[in-house]
């Protein structure tokens, strides 16, 4: 029988029926969230006078003797346990008796599911923010070992410019550093107890919201119960910032595979984080790194999914809502997984200088070409076309930019004289770039200073 079973129900539910609402197989995850939301919710209702003390602490006692169960793996899940709740109360009541039935009192599922899933995504974001801050250190620390190291770099997966290869990585630690400001701000808005809100209409018995919402370190009380047992926002938008890290992650992923391609060979991926294949004996399969790719793909979604299951539900608590569970779970698990790898990978990251160096054709200088003609005097725009022509010069005479003669330059512009050498050359091209978040290695060095002090202001 069901917890719920009281006199209206004649007949036990139909098994298929069971099936599809029980949440106990995913939910069962939430026990240690339920038992704290219990303990707390039990002295409440002992503050209100709704039960004794002595009653409260055998309900308190009988919760912890759970809890000990759920953890040491006694615990047996029942036939009639229909999720995390009902286990958690039918197990409370066999063990201390008919007074574990009085803890419910003034109480629903309906705020205590949304407290216990507040609880868990708080530790979640937790989780992930302290994950997040391993791999931004990865990066700081791979960055500081690449400070002179010049690379193509791309845009349209075209070479455009030299950079540097620590400005590359650093590139990343901001993408991270604004998903944990987005974990921060999204735990406020998370850490609200909607306990006390009862099914929707509020608690009858004088419980003081505040004081339970103190009790298990929210922020606040949730001012309005309908709104407290039924939106999902914090779900949603947890599940957007796990996404976009997701993405993140994805994309230096992307990078990662492309520039340990042979046909690049920037980047050897450590034994430990590539994979053979089992048929050529001479790959090294990213698969890691691909498996990052695949997992962003996932992350959207679930969080597209959570939000189509939202849409145009009514007032108040629905169980539409149940599907939240796995959709967050699922997420926070695949950054679970990915995110030490990803962490390790970029720790472990070998550039290979002379692949680097092979990579650099001067045509990456074409615009440091123009800015040289503009420092004479040019206008950018002619200078720009100027430059143009002498990559095609250089392409029709089948020589590199840089080898093109000075009376052919000549022609293009009068401009152009003997210090148009020192133009080409790569180290001195990122040097150039020194104003604040350029690839020069002076800024890049500031760049990780500043990125160093957002690591140390974090709380
Ligand atoms: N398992 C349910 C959920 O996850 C708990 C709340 C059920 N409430 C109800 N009135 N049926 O949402």
């Amino acid at each position: 029988m069901t917890l719920w079973g009281s006199a209206l129900y004649s007949e036990p539910s139909d098994e298929h029926l069971r099936k599809l609402n029980d949440s106990i197989g995913f939910d069962r995850r939430l026990y240690a969230q339920d038992i704290a939301g219990s303990i707390a919710y039990a002295r409440a209702i002992q503050a209100a006078g709704v039960i004794t003390a002595g009653e409260a602490d055998q309900i308190v006692s009988g919760l912890e003797q759970v809890k000990a169960e759920f953890e040491s793996g006694a615990f047996v899940i029942g036939e009639g346990d229909e999720d995390i709740h009902t286990a958690v109360e039918r197990r409370l009541t066999e063990l201390i008796g008919a007074v574990g039935g009085k803890l419910h009192t003034g109480r629903s599922r309906n705020d205590q599911v949304a407290t216990d899933f507040r609880l868990w995504t708080r530790d979640a974001i937790e989780d992930v923010r302290i994950q997040l801050g391993f791999l931004q250190a990865a990066l700081i620390e791979t960055a500081e070992k690449h400070i002179d190291s010049v690379m193509p770099g791309y845009t349209h997966m075209q070479p455009a410019q030299p950079i540097t290869a620590a400005h590359w990585l650093m590139s990343f630690f901001w993408m991270l550093a604004r998903d944990v400001e987005r974990l921060n701000d999204a735990l406020r808005r998370v850490n609200v107890s909607p306990l006390g809100a009862g099914a929707l209409a509020g608690n009858p018995f004088g419980v003081d919201r505040a004081g339970l919402a103190q009790a298990l370190g929210f922020r606040e009380a949730a001012q309005n119960s309908l709104d407290a047992v039924a939106d999902r926002d914090y779900a949603a938008e947890t599940l957007f910032v796990f996404t976009m890290i997701g993405v993140h992650l994805s994309r230096l992923a992307e990078d990662v595979i492309l520039y340990s391609n042979p046909s690049f060979g920037f980047i050897r991926l450590d034994d430990r984080y590539s994979t053979g294949s089992s048929m050529m004996p001479q790959k090294r399969n990213p698969d890691p790194m691909e498996l990052a790719r695949g997992k962003a793909g996932r992350l959207i979604g679930n969080l597209t999914g959570l939000l189509a299951t939202l849409k145009g539900t009514p007032s108040t608590y629905n169980k539409d809502y149940q599907e939240d569970k796995e959709a967050l779970f699922d997420s926070f698990d695949s950054l679970d997984l990915l995110l030490p790898v990803m962490t390790a990978i970029v720790k472990t990251l070998l550039l290979n200088p002379e692949k680097l160096k092979a990579a650099l054709d001067p045509e990456l200088l074409a615009t440091d070409l123009a800015d040289y003609l503009v420092k004479k005097g040019l206008p950018f725009r002619q200078a720009h076309h100027a430059a143009g022509a002498a990559v095609r010069k250089a392409a029709e005479q089948g020589i590199p930019l840089g080898d093109l003669a000075l009376e052919d330059l000549r022609e293009l512009s009068p401009l152009f004289e003997v210090d148009i050498r020192d133009v080409f050359d790569f180290e001195a091209s990122v040097a150039r770039r020194d104003a604040i978040g350029g690839t020069a290695p002076d800024a890049v060095r500031e760049q990780i200073r500043a990125a160093r002090a957002v690591m140390g202001s974090k709380s």
